[in-house]
């Protein structure tokens, strides 16, 4: 069928960023690659694979960071974002593929002669060294002049809000405290890149958004190309121009958050990056998709027939009156969350997770109401939902996620 053109768009879209095999084959080492938007790529991973023993960590991993920009791999815990930055780093060897930095194929380099440092996943610094010779030890390394010395480390303490901590000990500062050390000292000798792996994970949350802010500042007013690892979907939505979305070794998707968000490649990924109503469905004809033995608009094209598994977002659900026309159901638990009401639907023998300002009590009788723009229509993938209510609710929306797929 000709009519599939959104679906194949979208698969294009996530294409725009993930070079394929055949182009890569072709890309020339020595030469610096860029896009369609013009923006010249400082890093380039063609199939790249890696195994410790018999667990395959990173499976045949392709994609491109452009320079300046701050890019975002995240992923649930044990699925690959470390070792993918160790490579990039140097501290591993990837078994095969190519990584290239401004062209040049970066593997034989030594991780101290690559124009990258890396923040890592715990802060890693030198206790016996106060702030000040922590931040400077690179520089000293380099055995550039005192002078010039003092003077970064100042710029760079001044530039992580820690001026006047320079005498300070390691042992007398707050995790945040630390974690700015760690930054600065990473970022003294101005690397091209800097890799940072999950750096605010140690700390409180009020903390972690100010550093978020604070990180995104630092990487404009600097423009390094930041690589940073994630498992947190908000701080990753919020912090980057580009995310890549990793499960058990292999890329899901990349792209804009905003994209990411709102049109989601798969179920991991639709259930990954905030909470879903992710639902079987079969298309019926071009923009009408059945969904619990009823049509709805939405705007996709696929084939006709099609299973296809759709996603509703939370916040994307109006409830109203019951009617012919919509999914009726029961209000089972409604709970105040802040800023909206968070409550749960029972309609078609699915639970129906509703975001609204709007309080509707336990046991009231509702219609969900949602428009052709809120159902998002993705093929099927090893991570669709399973059938039946039981099944629905072994995957209820609370749970870890990423672990109840087949
Ligand atoms: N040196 C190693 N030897 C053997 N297995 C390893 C080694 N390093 C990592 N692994 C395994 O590889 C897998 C991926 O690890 P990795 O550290 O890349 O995950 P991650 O995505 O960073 O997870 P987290 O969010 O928990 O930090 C895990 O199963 C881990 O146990
Ligand atoms: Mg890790």
């Amino acid at each position: 069928m000709e009519n599939i053109e959104k679906a194949d768009q979208l698969k294009k879209n996530n294409r725009v960023r993930l070079l394929t095999r055949e182009r890569s084959k072709t890309a020339m080492i020595g030469t610096q690659l860029s896009d369609k938007t013009g923006q010249s790529h400082i890093i380039e991973l063609v199939g790249v694979n890696k195994s410790f023993g018999e667990v395959q960590v990173m499976r045949d991993i392709t994609f491109y960071i452009r320079s300046n920009e701050f890019l975002t791999l995240l992923g649930p815990s044990g699925c690959g974002k470390t070792t993918t930055l160790r490579v990039l780093g140097g501290f591993e060897q990837p078994d095969s593929g190519t990584v290239t930095f401004e062209g040049h194929d970066l593997l034989p380099i030594p991780p101290h002669e690559r124009e990258l440092n890396t923040v890592f996943q715990r802060y890693a610094l030198f206790p016996h060294l106060d702030v000040a010779e922590n931040v400077a030890f690179g520089l000293q390394i380099k055995k550039l002049p005192q002078g010039e010395i003092d003077s970064r480390v100042s710029q760079m303490l001044s530039l992580v809000k820690l001026d006047g901590y320079g005498a300070r000990a390691i042992d007398q500062l707050s995790g945040g405290q630390m974690q700015r050390v760690a930054i600065a000292r990473a970022l003294v000798n101005l690397p091209k890149v800097l890799l940072l792996d999950e750096p605010l994970g140690a700390l409180d949350l009020k903390m972690r958004k100010e550093m978020q802010i604070e990180l995104k500042q630092m990487q404009r007013e600097l423009g390094i190309t930041f690589v940073y690892v994630t498992h947190d979907q908000e701080e990753a939505l919020t912090m980057s121009d580009s995310v890549i979305v990793m499960n058990e070794g292999a890329i899901q998707q990349i792209g804009r958050p905003i994209d990411i968000y709102n049109e989601p490649r798969n179920a991991f990924v639709a259930d990954f990056i905030g909470e879903s109503n992710i639902i079987n469905g079969r298309m019926h004809e071009d923009f009408r998709v059945l969904i619990c033995d009823k049509w709805f608009p939405c705007v996709d094209r696929r084939h006709e027939n099609e299973e296809v598994d759709v996603v509703i977002r939370p916040e994307d659900i109006d409830l109203v009156k019951p009617a012919d026309n919509l999914l009726n159901g029961i209000v089972t638990s409604a709970t105040f969350k802040g800023v909206h009401y968070e409550m749960i639907v029972e309609a078609c023998d699915l639970e129906w997770l509703v975001h609204s300002t709007d309080h509707k009590a336990e046991g009231s009788e509702v219609g969900l109401s949602f428009g052709p723009d809120d159902v998002h229509i993705m093929v099927k993938s090893a991570f669709s939902p399973m059938r039946g209510k039981s099944d629905q609710d072994s995957a209820s929306h609370e749970s870890e996620r990423g672990a109840d797929y087949e």
